[in-house]
């Protein structure tokens, strides 16, 4: 077995270049680059969990990393890799992301708040968007599906909040899908990486 690009390597490459297609500031892409990863992948990585898709997907989302203009609110900058369980890289991983807007609601007859993009070379990703608002129910979350290509299964999760007072209240809240968040100018700095189970 030839061994890939450590997390470590990438980690380095991530910090060295930053993820420079959009149009934020370079520090806060530096800054997000710097977050520890989650969870830790060195070698061997849990699988990341899967969770419902609850009843808002909408397929067929327009391809698009930023979300920003769909609405108002702090924005929220969610970066991170996508990883074979032996903490390689998935180049081309398809993101599906969906979520509330800052009121709450989703948009179930469009697409606001909806967006796919795909992983770089490095299994890097980057969503630029806005932190959505709270609904009866549930904590704070983002919706995600994540497919390495082809006929692979789909990973159907959800991403957390960290220091949410609601987390503590909801039935499906995992740890293991707790962001990484970091105060920036604007809003925050998320990191989560995903781990495909196979
Ligand atoms: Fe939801």
């Amino acid at each position: 077995m030839t061994d890939g690009p450590s997390r470590r390597d990438l980690l380095a490459r991530l910090s060295a270049t930053g993820f420079a297609s959009l149009a934020l500031p370079a520090e806060a892409f530096a800054q997000g680059a710097e977050l520890p990863a989650t969870p830790a992948c060195e070698g061997h990585a849990s699988a990341t969990p899967r969770q419902t898709e609850g009843p808002y997907f909408t397929p067929s989302s327009p391809q698009r990393a930023d979300l920003r203009d769909d609405g108002n609110g702090a924005l929220l900058v969610l970066s991170g890799f996508v990883l074979t369980r032996q903490c390689r890289p998935v180049p081309g991983a398809l993101l599906d992301f969906w979520h509330a807007d800052t009121s709450g609601q989703y948009d179930n007859r469009g697409f606001r708040f909806r967006g796919h993009l795909f992983a770089d070379q490095q299994g890097r990703y980057q969503l630029v968007t806005r932190t959505p608002g709270l609904y009866t129910g549930r904590t704070r979350h983002l919706h995600v599906k994540v497919r390495a290509g082809g006929q692979s299964p789909t990973l159907t999760t959800q991403l957390y909040f960290p220091d949410e007072p609601g987390n503590r209240r909801d039935g499906l809240f995992d740890q293991k899908l707790l962001m990484t968040l970091r105060p920036a100018e604007g809003g925050q700095l998320g990191r989560f990486d995903f781990v495909l189970a196979g």
